[in-house]
C-alpha cells in the first residue's frame, strides 16, 4: 500500500491543481477532473505558471517540465476514477457536494481504491459514512500554495483502517511532503488554530485597534509569520475563512469561535480577498 502511481484529483482550482502538480512532479500519472473544460484548462495554466517559477530558479529544466505536464491529463468525466489507485477530492467546500462526489466515486472506483478528501474542515467521518468503503476514506489536507508548503495534515476518520492510514502517510512522503496525523474534529489542528487567529485580527480591525497594515506588520515582524493574518486571509479567501469559522462555531458550540461581523460583511459585499480583487487590501 501507499505506492500509488495512478492518481485522480477532483477539482482543478487552486488546491486541486497544486495537488495534481506535486503528484505529477513525483512521477505519478494524474487525471485532473472538473465539471467544465475551462476549469481544467485554467488548472493546467496554473500548473504551468508554477513550474515556470522552478525553471526560472534553475530547479527544473524545460524538458523536465514537459515530462511533468505529459503525466497530466484532464477530463470532465468522473468515470475516469475507474482506473485510479487513489482519488483526492478537492472540490468546493460544501458538505452536500462532497457527499455526492464520494457516493459517485464509491460506485465508480475499483474496490481497493482509496478515497481522500482535501477538505480544510468538514467531517471526514461523515464522508466515509456515505460510502461502502469507509475504512478506505481519509483526509489529506494540503496547504496553499501546495507546491511550496511542506505539510499534509492527514485526518483519520473514525472508520479509517490502519492499512489506509499507513498507505496515505507513505504516499504523502512520496509526494515530497511531511505528513502529520490528526483525528477528525472540527477544523482539525491547522484551521482550529489558524482561523481564530485570523478572526481575532479582523476583530482588531473592527474595533479600530489598528489599521490592516499595522496588524499585519506586527504579526510579521513580531512573530516571524511570512504573511500577516489579514494578508493571509485575503490569500486564502474571506469566504473560506468565514466558512471555517462557522464550522468551528457549529461544531463546538463555543462562543470563542464566533465569526467577526466585519468578516461576514466583507463576504456579503463580495470582497473575498485576492481572488475577487478586493478584501482587506485592494489588488490590481
Ligand atoms: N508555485 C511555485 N513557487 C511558488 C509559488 C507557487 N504557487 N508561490 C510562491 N512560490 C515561490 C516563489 O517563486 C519564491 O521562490 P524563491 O524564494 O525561491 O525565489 C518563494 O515561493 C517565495 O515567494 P514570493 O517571494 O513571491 O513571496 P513570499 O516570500 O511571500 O512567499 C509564500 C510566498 C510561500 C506563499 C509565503 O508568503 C508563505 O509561506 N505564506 C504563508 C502561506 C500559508 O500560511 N499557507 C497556509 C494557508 S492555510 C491553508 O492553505 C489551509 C486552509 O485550509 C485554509
Amino acid at each position: 500500500m501507499g505506492n500509488y502511481q495512478r492518481v485522480m484529483v477532483i477539482g482543478a482550482g487552486q488546491m486541486g491543481s497544486g495537488i495534481v502538480q506535486v503528484a505529477a512532479q513525483a512521477g505519478c500519472e494524474v487525471v485532473m477532473q472538473d465539471i467544465k473544460e475551462e476549469y481544467t484548462e485554467r488548472g493546467k495554466r496554473t500548473i504551468e505558471a508554477s513550474l515556470q517559477r522552478f525553471v526560472k530558479k534553475g530547479q527544473l529544466s524545460e524538458e523536465e517540465t514537459a515530462v511533468i505536464m505529459g503525466r497530466v491529463t484532464t477530463t470532465t468525466d468522473i468515470n475516469q476514477a475507474k482506473s485510479a489507485q487513489i482519488v483526492i477530492e478537492a472540490a468546493t467546500e460544501q458538505l452536500a457536494i462532497k457527499k455526492e462526489i464520494f457516493m459517485k466515486l464509491d460506485q465508480i472506483a475499483p474496490k481497493e481504491t482509496v478515497l481522500a478528501t482535501n477538505t480544510s474542515s468538514l467531517p471526514v467521518t461523515e464522508l466515509a459514512a456515505v460510502t461502502n468503503r469507509p475504512e478506505q476514506v481519509i483526509g489529506m489536507h494540503f496547504m496553499n500554495p501546495v507546491p511550496m508548503m511542506k505539510l499534509v495534515e492527514v485526518i483519520r476518520a473514525l472508520q479509517t483502517s490502519d492499512e489506509t492510514f499507513n498507505g496515505v502517510m507513505k504516499f504523502a512522503e512520496q509526494l515530497g511532503k511531511k505528513p502529520v496525523a490528526v483525528q477528525d474534529f472540527p477544523g482539525f489542528i491547522s484551521n482550529r488554530i489558524l482561523m481564530p487567529m485570523i478572526n481575532e485580527a479582523v476583530y482588531c480591525l473592527y474595533e479600530g485597534v489598528a489599521e490592516p497594515e499595522a496588524i499585519d506588520e506586527i504579526m510579521k515582524l513580531g512573530m516571524n509569520h511570512p504573511m500577516g493574518p489579514l494578508q493571509l486571509a485575503d490569500f486564502i479567501g474571506l469566504d473560506t475563512c468565514l466558512y471555517i469559522m462557522e464550522v468551528l462555531y457549529d461544531g463546538f458550540g463555543d462562543s470563542k469561535y464566533r465569526p467577526c461581523p466585519l468578516l461576514r460583511k466583507y463576504v456579503t459585499a463580495g470582497w473575498l480577498g485576492k481572488k475577487s480583487g478586493r478584501g482587506f487590501y485592494v489588488y490590481a
